[in-house]
Parts: structure tokens; C-alpha cells; sequence
């Protein structure tokens, strides 16, 4: 009963000696990531991050949740990046996909909404216009507490909420998660006296999902934190340093990913096969993008939907550029029950599948994918998590959080820090005339 990964369609294109050859440097960028003696090691904290997790921290994150369940029809989490993709990667693989929509009387849970991920004014204005008539409250998520697109949003919600029900019941609504001491949503909110939670210092955005950045928002929905926090836990401790590569999941697949790549595979792309998972690969695309993709080297992280995507990408996936490789996540029993109806008439031709579940269907697409993709030249791993559930999404955020660890040391690179992401802010800042940019502020507009 737990997360498992299937290599066997990798056979073709890498053995399993390639594999095992790499396993001594594989099991040494673990320990690196344990006892820290590599680069970005002051932003380790995630690594044992799930087993120290308290009963007191998880109590004061469900109390908060409660806070904001009963004050609340609406949730917005500002946020972007690391300080949004976790939260609603979890949000969207464990809710119902339908149930935002029913009346507020039929619903348990508030609705969850999502801004500060861009800065679409449209977006903006759309939602402040649903949220008019709502009884709603913000989670506002900055770790550098300085971030733009959060701030934006921010500061237009929080206007929206005081106008609608004053400055005192605004503050019982808002919660900010940022740094302890530093950044501007500190001081706003030790100033204003909202609830706030702490990002500890060496965890990154991109690894937050099991601090109060994810915790808080995935609690307000309804789903079940412990159980998630459990999961993660399993796969922390079976991946410790004294684990054998044989059994040590995340760093097989570091191994994997990094061979396929080295042997011309630079594109991995994570395939699901349920819309709630599109997500979840948001974030492990940012978890991977971000961590990798520097000095000039890196797999492209992309991901599909199938089968809504085999109708698009499917045929460049079946015959374009072989340089793609493919990780499947699959997920072994669905958690509803629906059975393909008998039809008298049969006009749609498709009684061949009656009394089957939908399930079974899509399984068989699956396979036939896997066998046809297999057959055109792409590489296939798989991901088997038995149901989709709190503790095995939990399994599977630690899982990757692990590989991404280790492969990252794996490719040469500190998988812990994003120079990249700096270059458009500063053109931004530069273009808006941000006081402290006047230099740059000139040059940019000299090229204009
Ligand atoms: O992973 C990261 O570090 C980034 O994606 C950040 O999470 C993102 O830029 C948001 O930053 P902040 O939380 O400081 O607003």
C-alpha cells in the first residue's frame, strides 16, 4: 500500500545496470541532502520537514482553518510560485471537481479561489465581482513578503473586504503567511493584527507544500492534513541515507531521469490520467523547472492530460523530435463507481462496453498509450499510487521533493536556488519607474 515505480517500458532505451551503475552517486546526493555538505544546503529544511511537524503546529493551522470555515463562503489564497502551486495542487487532487458550484447550502466546504498567480486585470475585476456578494476571506502568501502579482491582488481584496464588512471583521478573515521578521507583508500585518504564519527560513517556495503555505489553504478545503503530513512521512523515512538504492524510489528515478537525459531525452513529460491531477503537475513542473534549469542545462518539464491531451498532443508525442521521455502517474482504483449503462438500441455501437466501469476504459487507454508510445521511440516510467488520497498525494509530494533533491546534485547544480526568476522583475521594476531603479529604469527605455 504504497507509491511504487514501474521501469520495464524503460527497457529499450536504458538497462537496468545503467541504472544500477549510478547508484553509489545517486545514494551520495542523498546523504548530501542529510548532512548537508553540498550547495544550497541552508535550504534543506523540507528534508525531515514532514517528521517534525508537531501536533501542536498541525492543531494551530486547523484552528485557523476553522476560523476561516465559519467566517467564510469564499477563500481566496493570494500567492504565486511555490507560494500557491503545492496548496492547489493538493486542493484540486482531493476535492470534487463539481462541488464549487452547488448552492452554499449544499456545499461543506467554502469555496477556494486562486489570485496574485497573475496579473490579468480582467481576472482581477471577474473575481471581485463574484466575490461582491460573498461572505469571503483572503490567505495571503508571500515568503519574501515583497512579491508583486501577490501584492497587487492583495491590497484590491483587502480594500473589497474592509469596504464590505469593516476593518474588524476584515481582520478575523485574513491570514498572512510570510517570513518571521522580514518583508513588507510582515510589518502590514503585524500592523494591521491579522493571524499570521511563519515560512521557516530554509525552505524554499518551491518545497513549502507541507509548511503552513500549503497546510493552511488545504485544511480551509476540507481535506484532511494529518493524513497528508502521514504520507509524506512514510516516504521520508524510506528514503533516508542508510536506504538501499534498490528501495529507495525517488533517488531510482533521479537516476533514471538523469540517464534518459544524458542520452538525448530532454524533455520529460508527466502524464496523468485525471483532470484533478493537472495540478499536480504544475507544481512538480515548477519543483523541477525551477530547480534545475540553470548554467545552460536541464530537462524541460512538460506535462499532458490524457486522454483530453492524446487528441492534441498525442500524435507529436506518438511521432515528433525523439527526445521526450514520459512519467506516468497512474492511479490504481478510482474512488467512485460508474458502469457503462446497457443501451437497447445500441445506435452509438457501444454495448461492446456495457456493465464495465468508466475506469476500466480509461486503464485500457492507458496501456494501449504506454504499449503504442513505447513502440514509437519514447522512453515510459510509471508511478503507481494505489488510490487518490490524502496520505498517498502526501507519499507523492515527498517522493518528488526527494528525486528532485537528488537529481539536481545528480546533474551538477544547486537544485535550491532560482537566480533566473530575478531578470523580468528587474526589467518590470525598471519599466514602472520603481523608486531605486532609476539607472536601470533608463537603460531599458534607451532600447526602446
Ligand atoms: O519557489 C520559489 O522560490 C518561487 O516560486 C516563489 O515561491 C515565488 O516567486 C513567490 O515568492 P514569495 O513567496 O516570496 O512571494
Amino acid at each position: 500500500d504504497t507509491i511504487q515505480l514501474q521501469i520495464k517500458d524503460l527497457s529499450g532505451f536504458l538497462s537496468e545496470e545503467d541504472i544500477l551503475k549510478q547508484s553509489a552517486q545517486a545514494a551520495a546526493c542523498n546523504q548530501a541532502l542529510h548532512n548537508g555538505s553540498r550547495e544550497g544546503n541552508d535550504f534543506l529544511g523540507w528534508v525531515d520537514l514532514p517528521s517534525s511537524i508537531t501536533d501542536q503546529v498541525l492543531r494551530e493551522i486547523e484552528d485557523a482553518a476553522t476560523v476561516l470555515r465559519t467566517h467564510c463562503d469564499a477563500v481566496v489564497v493570494v500567492g504565486i510560485g511555490g507560494s500557491y502551486l503545492g496548496a492547489r495542487a493538493v486542493i484540486d487532487a482531493l476535492s470534487s471537481s463539481f462541488d464549487w458550484l452547488q448552492e452554499k447550502e449544499d456545499r461543506k466546504n467554502p469555496v477556494i479561489l486562486y489570485a496574485g498567480n497573475n496579473i490579468s486585470e480582467d481576472y482581477l475585476y471577474e473575481l471581485m465581482r463574484y466575490l461582491n456578494d460573498k461572505r469571503f476571506g483572503i490567505i495571503n502568501i508571500s515568503k519574501s513578503g515583497t512579491t508583486t502579482e501577490p501584492a497587487i491582488a492583495f491590497r484590491l481584496l483587502k480594500d473589497q473586504l474592509e469596504e464590505k464588512v469593516g476593518k474588524e471583521e476584515a481582520r478575523k478573515r485574513i491570514v498572512a503567511i510570510t517570513d518571521a521578521s522580514k518583508g513588507a507583508l510582515r510589518t502590514l500585518a503585524d500592523t494591521e493584527g491579522y493571524k499570521t504564519f511563519v515560512i521557516p527560513d530554509n525552505v524554499g517556495g518551491r518545497y513549502s507544500v507541507l509548511t503552513p503555505v500549503g497546510l493552511l489553504p488545504i485544511a480551509v478545503a476540507g481535506i484532511d492534513i494529518r493524513k497528508l503530513v502521514a504520507g509524506a512521512v512514510e516516504i521520508e523515512k524510506a528514503t533516508v541515507p542508510s536506504t538501499s538504492f534498490d528501495y529507495n524510489l525517488p533517488a531510482i528515478y533521479a537516476v533514471i531521469r538523469n540517464e534518459l537525459y544524458k542520452r538525448g531525452k530532454k524533455i520529460e513529460i508527466l502524464v496523468n490520467y485525471h483532470p484533478k491531477l493537472h495540478f499536480l503537475a504544475e507544481w512538480w513542473k515548477q519543483l523541477y523547472g525551477e530547480s534545475e534549469g540553470k548554467e545552460n542545462v536541464g530537462i524541460f518539464p512538460a506535462a499532458v492530460d490524457f486522454t483530453t491531451d492524446l487528441h492534441s498532443m498525442g500524435q507529436w508525442i506518438q511521432e515528433g523530435e525523439r527526445t521526450i521521455f514520459e512519467t506516468v502517474i497512474t492511479i490504481g482504483e478510482a474512488n467512485e463507481k460508474v458502469q457503462i449503462p446497457h443501451d437497447d438500441k445500441d445506435l452509438d455501437g457501444l454495448n461492446y462496453l456495457e456493465g464495465k466501469r468508466v475506469d476500466e476504459v480509461n486503464k485500457m487507454a492507458e496501456l494501449g498509450t504506454r504499449i503504442a508510445h513505447v513502440d514509437g521511440g519514447v522512453p515510459n516510467l510509471t508511478i503507481e499510487i494505489p488510490k487518490l488520497n490524502e496520505k498517498y498525494i502526501g507519499q507523492l509530494i515527498y517522493f518528488f521533493e526527494k528525486a528532485c533533491g537528488i537529481s539536481g546534485y545528480l546533474l551538477g547544480i544547486n537544485p535550491f536556488d532560482q537566480p533566473g526568476v530575478e531578470a523580468y522583475k528587474k526589467n518590470m521594476f525598471a519599466l514602472l519607474e520603481k523608486p531605486g531603479f532609476e539607472e536601470a529604469t533608463k537603460a531599458i527605455k534607451a532600447r526602446l
